[in-house]
């Protein structure tokens, strides 16, 4: 019998390119955006919370393999960016809890960036034991490039405590995390982070990640041949942290 996957940000970029991995694989992949179209099969905004809570009754049972992919950029609203990137994964693993299968596995994507949130750990927590209005006020004003990076690493703290919530049903929990990918997103990167910072990081590694290499990585996670990969974010970034760091120490030398 073929595995249930569910994949958000399935119209385009990485989640579009995972929607295609998990079929031919052999998966009954179940995609999720805003609107329905190729690689969509449910539409849902998942900015919205009773939306979904809508498309998690409408899913099958049992699943597993959950991939929360759909993301905004720092170009967003803020409301919008913690909506999408940080509370949806919340609220439909949530959701899903008593649809999940034993043994499933659930992934994130998150981002590189998210190393440069400054919020130390318990900060982290604080803000993810709030209430869904608290946490969208904790962030009003926020500049979009520092909340998409809060949004983020909320994302790997998250991961944290749910893989250990979920070891005792043997459901494991990870995110990764791209550095620069081929993407729509990627001009509003442009716009947020700096054109300078992307094409530094496309000079370092020759190239910038396709939505296909973070897929392969997202795919793998999903498998049982990653059964010992849990509660860890796995860096897919082509190299380009590590290239960086020696160049700086080569620069302090
Ligand atoms: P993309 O723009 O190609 O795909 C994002 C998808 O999310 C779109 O199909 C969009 O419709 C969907 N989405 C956005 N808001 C939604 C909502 N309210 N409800 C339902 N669906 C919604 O972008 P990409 O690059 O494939 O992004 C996928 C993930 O990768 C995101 O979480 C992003 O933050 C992350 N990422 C991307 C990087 C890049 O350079 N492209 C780098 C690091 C992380």
């Amino acid at each position: 019998m073929n595995r249930t996957a569910v994949i958000t940000g399935s119209a385009s970029g990485i989640g579009a390119a995972l929607y295609e991995q998990l079929r031919r694989q052999h998966w009954h992949a179940i995609g999720v955006d805003r609107k329905r179209g190729p690689g969509v099969d449910l539409a849902c905004d998942l900015a919205d919370e009773s939306a979904i809570g809508d498309l998690a009754e409408s899913l099958p049972a049992p699943i597993h393999g959950l991939a929360h992919v759909a993301g905004v950029p720092g170009t967003a609203k803020t409301s919008a960016i913690l909506s999408v990137n940080t509370l949806a994964p919340v609220a439909l693993t949530k959701c899903l809890l008593p649809k999940l299968a034993e043994g499933a596995s659930i992934i994130a994507v998150s981002s590189v960036t998210a190393l440069r949130c400054a919020l130390a750990v318990p900060a982290l927590d604080k803000l993810l034991s709030l209430a869904r209005p608290n946490l969208l006020a904790a962030h009003e004003g926020m500049d979009g490039k520092a909340a998409y990076e809060q949004s983020k690493a909320l994302v790997n703290r998250w991961v944290v405590h749910t893989a250990t919530a979920l070891s005792k049903r043997h459901i494991r929990v990870n995110t990764l995390s791209p550095g620069p990918v081929e993407t729509p997103l990627l001009a509003d990167f442009e716009k947020s982070i700096g054109e300078d910072r992307i094409a530094a990081a496309k000079e370092l590694t020759g190239r910038h990640g396709e939505p296909e290499d973070i897929a392969a990585v997202a795919a793998f996670l999903l498998s049982d041949a990653a059964g010992w990969v849990n509660g860890t974010d796995i860096r897919v970034d082509g190299g380009y942290h590590a290239f960086r760091a020696a160049a700086e120490a080569a620069t302090c030398a």
